[in-house]
């Protein structure tokens, strides 16, 4: 007779319940972050990074040309490094542009599409799904390297300066501004960690983190989009479609976020 014998039932609750205790005890922010993580292993912004990489090679448009000689900054044709030194100055549009805005002008002066009609489309739609694609996939290119935007040309200093602005204006039903939320160091909406972009808020977080797949509504989002959700947030009207507005704050986060690793594209809640 083996008395030691133990129903694996029994062996099996022993062994799962220390575990469970453990369980307990995370946090929901822990818990979150776990969660990102099993779905970091199957992030479907893959898909669009790949749709975007043959949407750059094909040939499409009135003209019938590819973007492989869209200059993004670093010369024309070159993807990599580009997304991290953006928003820049570009002395052919005499403008200072980001990811988005710069690829809608290479769809025009390259490929002939109508760049303010574009513009007006809405996100997930037509050829506005198609620049989504293409952001994601220039952003991957840069994946791993460190932010560096270019602050040498005088209009990059006065976009910088335009941006911070607009970070701290504050109005809207509830007289907030994007610091009221994004100003501070450890602050939370319910469940959500507020990254602190006045500065460097880490790799991987905020400015180098979009554009991301975002789990909760199943879409690829820019960081146009992201922007415009925050306006939202603060109770106010989005700007356009490629607005400095939008470049200007852009160009705040970027140098702000100078020395991060980019993770984009990432995935999010
Ligand atoms: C009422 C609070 C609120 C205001 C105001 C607000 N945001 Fe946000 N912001 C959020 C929330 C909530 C998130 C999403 C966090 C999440 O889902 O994990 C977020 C996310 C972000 C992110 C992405 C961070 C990341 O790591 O993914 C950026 C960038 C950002 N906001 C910029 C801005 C800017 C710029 C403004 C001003 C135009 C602004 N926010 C105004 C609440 C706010």
């Amino acid at each position: 007779m083996n008395t030691l014998r133990i129903h694996p039932l029994v062996a099996a609750l022993a062994l799962a319940l220390p575990a469970a205790g453990a369980l307990a005890q995370k946090s929901a922010t822990q818990a979150i972050d776990e969660y990102r993580q099993m779905l970091a292993d199957g992030n479907p912004a893959e898909l669009f990074e790949a749709k975007g990489e043959s949407l750059w090679k094909a040939r499409r448009g009135p003209r019938n040309a590819s973007l492989e000689a869209c200059d993004l900054g670093k010369g024309p044709g070159v993807v990599k490094g580009a997304f991290v030194e953006l928003p820049r100055y570009f002395a052919d549009t005499g403008k200072v542009q980001d990811l988005e805005s710069r690829l809608v002008t290479c769809m025009e002066k390259l490929q002939g599409f109508n760049g303010a009609e574009v513009a007006k489309t809405a996100f997930g739609k037509g050829e506005m799904a198609n620049v989504t694609a293409l952001a994601t996939w220039v952003a991957a290119s840069s994946r791993g390297m460190s932010f560096n935007l270019p602050q040498d040309h005088p209009m990059e200093r006065t976009f910088f300066e335009a941006g911070k602005r607009i970070f701290f204006m504050r109005g809207g039903t509830h007289d907030f501004s994007c610091a009221s939320c994004h100003g501070e160091d450890g602050k939370r909406i319910r469940l959500q960690d507020l990254p602190n972009l006045t500065r460097n808020p880490g790799d991987g977080v905020g400015f180098a983190a979009w554009p991301a797949y975002r789990v909760s509504n199943g879409q690829m989002w820019t960081m146009q989009l992201r922007l415009n959700d925050c306006f939202r947030q603060q109770r106010f009207p989005f700007p356009e479609f490629g607005s400095d507005a939008l470049t200007a704050l852009s160009t705040y986060l970027g140098v702000n976020a100078k020395g991060a690793k980019s993770a984009a594209p990432t995935i999010k809640r």
